[in-house]
């Protein structure tokens, strides 16, 4: 059993709260995308449900599976998001964005009336902090929103590097809301809401992932007995 079986269990057990009709937030990464691949399989045998994807790639996607679009702006309100995390603690608080989607991954999640996580059980944590906390910035003035951060998540009770998050090829990695990402690597964070908080309040940072009071349930797959086990938090009713 390997890590894209775990995914693959975990958005298997999602598909079973998706009901005709729905309209459905569509996360990014590579659990969400096992969604969308099952979504799709649905779809094809008749589901009739309306996606709104978090990003260009699930976009194309999804689109190549033949599921119904729209955009946020076309349908507002959202009856059900599932998507991925990077962490996840028992009070469902998380970090997001190792894909660079937290902005639209979030701005989707709080329009929708319920928010699912799927995960490989690897991603549960006693503490946030171990996974680079990503924080999105407006590429104006990205030197002194880099250092005001820095100074941020001192003064928030957290010690670290703050590192521009680049492609392959060195230069910096573009969102597709056209901001840059700076990830934190802080080992810990003592307080996730304080830190949060501050960084909302750094001119420059668009979002960040810490996701807070946003989920209501994950859905969390380990290995038992040679089979896929999930474990709820939260509740998926
Ligand atoms: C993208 C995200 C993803 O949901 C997160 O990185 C988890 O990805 P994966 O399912 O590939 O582990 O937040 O911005």
């Amino acid at each position: 059993m390997s890590g894209p079986d775990l995914r693959r269990a975990a958005a298997a057990r999602a598909l079973d709260l998706v009901a005709p009709g729905m309209r459905l937030g569509l996360g990014t990464g590579s659990t969400a995308a096992a969604f969308v691949a099952l979504l799709g399989e649905r779809v094809r045998d008749g589901l009739d449900i309306l996606g709104v994807p978090t990003s260009e790639a699930t976009r194309a996607q999804a689109e190549g599976l033949g599921i119904r679009l729209a955009t946020l702006d076309e349908q507002p309100e959202l009856d059900l998001t599932i998507d991925g995390a990077d962490e996840v603690d028992d009070r469902l608080r998380l970090i997001k964005g190792g894909g660079a989607a937290l902005l639209r991954e979030k701005i989707v999640a709080c329009a929708s009336h319920r928010m699912v996580v799927i995960a490989d059980a690897a991603k549960r944590v006693d503490r946030l902090g171990a996974f680079p906390l990503p924080i999105e910035v407006n590429p104006f003035g990205l030197a002194a929103t880099h250092r005001a951060v820095e100074r941020t998540i001192v003064e928030a009770g957290c010690s670290g590097s703050v590192r521009l998050r680049v492609r392959p090829d060195g230069t910096p990695l573009v969102t597709d809301g056209g901001h840059h990402i700076l990830d934190a690597h802080l080992g810990a964070i003592p307080d996730p809401e304080v830190l949060g908080a501050a960084l909302w309040a750094v001119p420059g940072v668009v979002e960040h992932g810490l996701f807070l009071g946003i989920a209501d349930a994950a859905i969390l797959a380990a290995v038992q007995d040679g089979q896929a086990a999930i474990t709820v938090l939260g509740s998926l009713a």
